[in-house]
């Protein structure tokens, strides 16, 4: 079985195809970063026109590195939601109107669903049930995995995404689009003993997150810490790598002090961290650390498949396809879509 995959939920044009003998057998990413750095985040009207333009050409392509032609395929899978409805609009009429064409099934596939499954992609696939911890740029959450498709949110962000708050803060301090990478790179060159941020929520019970205090503490910490220190100097340069520290390493230990606690709630051992920000590797250090001492496993997507891809996507339609999760002749979206 065969199966195209579309992401289209905001700045990147993720086309793959997923074989349930072979697995991932073609895929192409186009990101749209270029074409938003310099507005300093994504436009959503601009993120749509350039997904129009790019989707067919891309579609064409993943066929060819497949050498398939689209009635070999089984299925087409696109993102459905959550994300900018512009974005989503273009794949899944782009989707729908190819499964049409080539009259095999449309599937629409939860974005949050496809980063949650993105690490079987790869060998070790973690085994249900597992809690998995999903941090991308619109979501912060917990969920108690027993199956596909058998989700419990148990806790989730109040505010601010983790990622999203890493792009604000990086905005903050003076970095470009997209922040989250930068701020996580500048952070490596911080000094983790010189500013001590807030743990958001933890001094309480329960499995939610809130981030956007923290941005407010980088920011004015920054304020406070640099109005006197001259552009380009050294100094300048030094503060705003311990605050980009600071920042990053009350976000890493919120989430590892949450995910400690949803594991010992569930009775699980098995963690699955996946989203934009599972690339982070201080995060990725600080859980491995974590799970040693717990006895616990920690499961991650490869780098290139933490970000929107799709493959997650393809992966994703491919088991609601097995399933018989399948879209009469509708062009599904749904902007807003709770797992
Ligand atoms: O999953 P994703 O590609 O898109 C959404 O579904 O939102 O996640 C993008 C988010 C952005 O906020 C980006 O800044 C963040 O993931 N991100 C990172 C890192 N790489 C990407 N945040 C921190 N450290 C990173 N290395
Ligand atoms: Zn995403």
């Amino acid at each position: 079985m065969k199966v195209l995959g579309i992401e289209t939920s905001c700045d990147e044009t993720g086309v793959a195809i997923y074989d349930d003998q072979q697995g991932l057998i073609a895929q192409v990413l186009y990101s749209q970063i270029k074409l938003h750095a310099e507005y300093g985040g994504v436009v959503p009207e601009l993120a749509s026109r350039d997904h129009v333009r790019k989707l067919i050409p891309l579609v064409e392509e993943v066929l060819q590195q497949a050498g398939l032609k689209g009635s070999d395929l089984d299925g087409v899978a696109y993102t459905a939601g959550p994300g900018l409805m512009g974005a989503l609009f273009v794949g899944a009429a782009t989707g729908r109107s190819l499964a049409w064409s080539w009259d095999i099934p449309a599937v629409p596939v939860h974005h949050m669903e496809g980063h949650l499954l993105a690490p079987m992609l790869d060998e070790p696939k973690p085994e249900f049930p597992f809690v998995a911890l999903l941090v991308s740029g619109g979501h912060t959450q917990l969920i108690e995995v027993k199956n596909i498709g058998e989700y419990t949110i148990l806790g989730e962000s109040v505010d601010d995404a983790a990622g999203e708050a890493f792009d604000k803060t990086a905005k903050l301090i003076g970095l470009p689009y997209p922040g989250g990478p930068e701020l996580a790179k500048l952070a490596e060159s911080g000094d983790v003993t010189r500013y001590k941020f807030p743990r958001p929520m933890c001094d309480r019970p329960g499995l939610d997150f809130s981030f956007s205090g923290l941005k407010t503490f980088a920011r004015n910490t920054f304020i406070k810490e640099c109005a006197e220190l001259e552009k380009g100097s050294p100094e300048l340069a030094q503060t705003r790598a311990d605050i980009a520290c600071a920042f990053q390493h009350a976000v890493v230990d919120t989430l590892a002090i949450k995910c400690k606690r949803a594991l010992k709630q569930t009775g699980l051992n098995r963690l699955v961290v996946a989203g934009g920000v599972s690339a982070n590797s201080e995060l990725r250090r600080k859980l491995a650390e974590q799970a040693e001492k717990l006895g616990g496993e920690v499961f991650y997507p490869r780098p290139a498949y933490c970000t929107d891809n799709g493959a997650m996507i393809a992966y994703a339609g491919m088991q609601r396809l097995k399933a018989g999760q399948i879209a009469d002749t509708q062009v599904i979206c749904k902007p807003r879509w709770p797992l």
